[in-house]
């Protein structure tokens, strides 16, 4: 059964395997890199299989606390896709953001359809990525 929980607070990074490999991020942070990003995110929801004890999935924000958060990071690892656990992250993270105006992220064209269905829109945004600090070491 898959449980979902937004603490981090017991969480090893053990529990972290595989996630980055099937997104395609050549270079990657570590299971201890991600738990630390998930410890200084503002809000995070994460999937576990309760079998395995493994983290299956996890959405990250990152917030003001008063207008604006960002959703940078949502993943479900290859094995677990397709049983809306992705859809389940999303509709967690949106309902503990309610309070706020402005929720945004950036995604593929091919990926809006999902979204769409949690109720967001289409927009246009611009970025920058410095690939030499795709690891978050630096
Ligand atoms: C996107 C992602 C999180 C979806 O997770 P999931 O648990 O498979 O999602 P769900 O089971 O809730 O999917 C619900 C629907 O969205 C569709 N969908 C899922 N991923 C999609 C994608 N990348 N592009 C288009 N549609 C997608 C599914 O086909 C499914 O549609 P269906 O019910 O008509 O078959 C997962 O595919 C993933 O981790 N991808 C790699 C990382 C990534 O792209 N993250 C998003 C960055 S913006």
């Amino acid at each position: 059964m898959i449980v979902y929980t937004d603490t981090v607070d017991d969480i090893d990074a053990s529990q972290l395997t595989g996630f980055f490999v099937d997104w395609g991020w050549p270079a990657h942070p570590t299971p201890e890199t991600h738990l630390r990003l998930l410890q200084n995110s503002a809000e995070v929801v994460l999937a576990i299989d309760d079998e395995t004890t493994q983290i299956v999935g996890y959405i990250t924000a990152i917030s003001d606390g008063v207008l604006s958060a960002y959703i940078p990071l949502l993943e479900v690892l290859q094995p677990y896709q397709g049983r809306n656990i992705g859809s389940d992250l999303v509709r967690r993270m949106l309902d503990k953001l309610q309070h706020l105006y402005m929720i945004d992220l950036l995604c593929d064209a091919g990926v809006q359809p999902f979204y769409e269905r949690l109720g967001m829109q289409p927009a246009t945004g611009m970025l920058i990525r410095n690939y030499n600090q795709q690891t978050g070491t630096g």
